[in-house]
């Protein structure tokens, strides 16, 4: 609890140019929803991120950006707390005494781990086999009761509940267990790719195509919806087995606040070029309010500054509170 409210945690790594339409639909716009009713306390993952080798200015660049996304996707700074993870040194303290609760076994079997070292096969550092402790300590610090993922990240979550259960076995009552909240797919927690509907989009898509950013200019939005693949039935319903024209649906509902059904009986005898050209309007209008924040906001660097200085101020406080009582616990003399 802080402030007598339930506490939500989330993070975000720092590793594309933007977030993506998936990021935004199916994470950001659920998480303005929360801003009210819970503590709410949004992490810019950097330290995370680093388990992939990165350009140090880019990074720096990215970081900032990300702030500014956030805040421009409509969480307030007055209402939630936002700061990087590396202001924040319990975050690395913690992970190394979690990781002495941790077996080797049980992050040999994380899958993103098997995913990750497969892909950078010449890179499978101890970061990246050690990323799920990283993000234990993440979560436990701040007594979190609820951390909104996607699916992908939801073993990550099983093993922190694993590992705090089993501290808290040992130690008594020192960490809050967590639950994953994890977004309706109606919420547009789903949103695939444009290119492969079978596959959540992402970042790493190797067909640019595949994957609308939020600061993507409305003509490219609207491009890259055009192309987007669909099937040759030439139908706008939403069944199995349409994943394509599914997903566009679900996106222009998302896009318009109109539910499926109201989308579908939009476009009833309408061909997919028409279809195709209202849901890359109603997305670049979707997103036009936040790239011009967002414009706003990149030109006023003190200010994104002031919103992590006083984040990471709030971030270390609460973290190191419980770092404490960890530290305390299992014998160390402060
Ligand atoms: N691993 C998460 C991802 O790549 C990002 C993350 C880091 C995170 N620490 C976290 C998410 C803590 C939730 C809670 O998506």
């Amino acid at each position: 609890m802080i402030n007598d409210k339930k506490v939500i945690l989330s993070g975000i790594q720092p590793s594309g140019d933007s977030l993506t339409l998936g990021n935004y639909m199916g994470a950001l716009k659920n998480w303005v929803k929360l801003q009210d009713e819970y503590s709410c306390v949004y992490m810019i993952a950097n330290m995370h991120t680093i388990t992939l080798r990165q350009e140090p200015a880019k990074l720096r660049a990215r970081t900032l950006s990300l702030l500014a996304q956030y805040i421009a996707a409509g969480l307030d700074p007055e209402k939630n707390v936002f700061f990087i993870q590396s202001q924040v040194s319990a975050h690395a303290e913690l992970a190394w005494i979690l990781n002495c609760y941790t077996q080797m076994g049980e992050l040999s079997r994380m899958t993103q781990f098997k995913d990750k070292s497969q892909k950078h096969a010449d890179n499978i550092n101890a970061g990246l086999f050690d990323y799920p402790v990283l993000m234990a300590a993440d979560i436990l610090l701040y007594q979190a009761d609820m951390v909104p993922v996607g699916k992908d990240q939801k073993q990550h979550i099983e093993l922190t509940r694993d590992i705090a259960q089993r501290f808290n076995g040992i130690y008594g009552d020192v960490f809050t267990i967590p639950d994953p909240y994890i977004a309706p797919p109606s919420a547009g927690s789903n949103i695939m790719g444009l290119q492969d509907p079978t596959s959540k989009m992402s970042k790493s898509d190797p067909n640019p195509n595949g994957c609308i950013y939020i600061l993507d200019p409305p003509e490219v939005i609207i491009r890259k919806i055009k192309r987007a693949v669909t099937d040759s039935e030439a139908e706008v319903a939403y069944r199995e087995g349409k994943d394509g024209v599914n997903n566009l649906l679900t996106i222009y509902s998302v896009a318009t606040g109109k539910s499926i059904d109201e989308a579908v009986a939009e476009f009833v005898g309408k061909g997919y070029g028409d279809f195709k050209a209202a849901v890359g309007e109603a997305t670049a209008e979707c997103l036009r309010p936040i790239q011009e924040k967002y414009n706003d906001l990149m030109k006023n660097k003190d200010y994104l500054e002031s919103v992590y200085r006083s984040g990471g101020d709030t971030a270390r406080r609460i973290a190191g509170r419980t770092l404490a009582k960890v530290q305390k616990k299992v014998g160390f003399i402060l």
